[in-house]
């Protein structure tokens, strides 16, 4: 079986049956209303053609964004519709409401080849609530259940749990979430070493029950990115007024202090390029804290350095989150250079979503790396050791 248990939509009989296929299609709106970045609509291409070459008749759903159980025009999917349209080379056709008339009439109307989206699941209340009744009636446009909704596999939802309990027929996995599975589990368990984890972004808080996963696996974590400075800060390094939790510090310490019981090497680092602030055209080296008045906005050369060689000698490398705010030229450097070094590694490496994917997009080293996730917060969650509530529900749903 593809996944454990669950089977893969290849390993189930789908000619010419009508799919579900929830997708994660939460891709970013530029000004000009059309999306702005294709990643997620590309990765979701091979599980759509895969279906329409056997004749399937295809429902996608997705969402976009958080509405809040409101229809809110700057929520639609049809800038997505349209933009996956063009990728496919194949006509879509979006229904105006997740449920109710219209999706009900083109699901109905659907022949084989056809493709119908239903509009953002986001819009009704009953998605993010995993509402029955509303998962009943995303069951009821399909025979065949598809979950390649990576991104999405941590939310229990209707879409992704619920509705599997009102399925009649068979339900798998995609492409693209066998291939996120397997590229994570393969981190877990291949035995090469060190392995190392590179941890950034700004919050400590969302990152605490990584970490403790992470120590318990890794012989060396790096932790940059504003994060940095709430640990720095549990030093009594004096961190200026860099970004840091206050109400995060003591729990930082106590990191610190797990990280030396097992013996993991936690590297902080040893200089920044610190600015009085985000816009400011100064900027100054400093180390190893960062000056009264001053705020650190990305690790600074030393660091480069030290960070690039624990990469270049790694066994396998997990990265999540920039090294600093890298959407400015003047503190990309910290960024560019893991990214650079992460594309060189002759290791295992997996880039775990969010901003961290965004960035080695953009310094150009995506195809290097060993796997790029299309979604942080399941890349996290998995790695956090915990079954995805998204599989959990596919598996709960196989024959015994
Ligand atoms: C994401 O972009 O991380 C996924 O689409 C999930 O979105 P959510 O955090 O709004 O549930």
């Amino acid at each position: 079986m593809a996944w454990n248990n669950v089977p893969a939509i290849n390993e189930i009989d789908i000619a010419e049956k009508r799919l579900f296929m929830r997708l994660d299609l939460n891709a970013p709106i530029g000004e000009d209303g059309n999306v702005s970045d294709l990643t997620r609509l590309e990765a979701a291409v091979p599980t759509i053609n895969y279906a329409l070459a056997r004749s399937c008749r295809i429902v996608l759903a997705s969402h976009l964004g958080r509405p809040k159980g409101q229809i809110k025009k700057e929520y639609s999917l049809e800038p997505v519709a349209k933009a996956l349209a063009n990728l496919l080379d194949h006509e879509i056709l979006l229904a105006d409401y997740p449920v109710g008339d219209s999706a009900n009439q083109l699901t109905r109307q659907m022949r084989t080849g056809d493709i119908v989206m239903l509009e953002n699941l986001r819009f009704d209340p009953g998605e993010t609530s995993n509402d029955a009744n509303f998962s009943k009636q995303l069951a009821s446009y399909a025979d065949i259940y598809i979950n390649d909704a990576f991104g999405t596999a941590h939310r229990a939802h209707a879409s992704t749990a619920g509705i599997l309990d009102h399925l009649q027929g068979a339900s798998g996995v995609g492409f693209l979430m066998e291939k996120e599975l397997t590229a994570l589990q393969r981190l877990v368990d291949d035995p090469a070493r060190p392995f190392v984890a590179m941890l950034g972004g700004a919050k400590v808080s969302d990152k605490i029950t990584l970490v403790r996963q992470l120590l318990k696996q890794c012989q060396t974590i790096l932790i940059g990115g504003a994060m940095a400075y709430t640990f720095l800060a549990a030093q009594d390094i004096e961190v200026g007024r860099s970004r840091i939790e206050t109400d995060q510090i003591e729990l930082a310490g106590q990191l610190l202090m797990l990280a030396a019981h097992n013996k993991v090497d936690l590297v902080l680092p040893e200089d920044h390029v610190a600015a009085q602030n985000p816009d400011s055209e100064e900027t100054l080296l400093m180390g190893p804290g960062v000056s009264e008045n001053w705020m650190g906005f990305d690790i600074g050369p030393r660091t480069q350095e030290l960070f690039c060689k624990h990469i270049e000698g790694a066994g396998k490398v997990f990265w999540n989150g920039p090294m600093g705010f890298f959407e400015k030229h003047a503190f990309a450097q910290g960024t560019k250079a893991v990214a650079e070094a992460l594309g060189k590694s002759t290791g295992y490496t997996v880039v775990g979503g969010g901003d961290s994917a965004a960035a080695i997009r953009q310094f150009g080293c995506h195809e290097a790396v060993s796997h790029v996730c299309t979604g942080g917060g399941a890349a996290l969650t998995f790695l956090e050791g915990e079954t995805l509530p998204g599989l959990a529900a596919l598996l709960q749903a196989q024959p015994r």
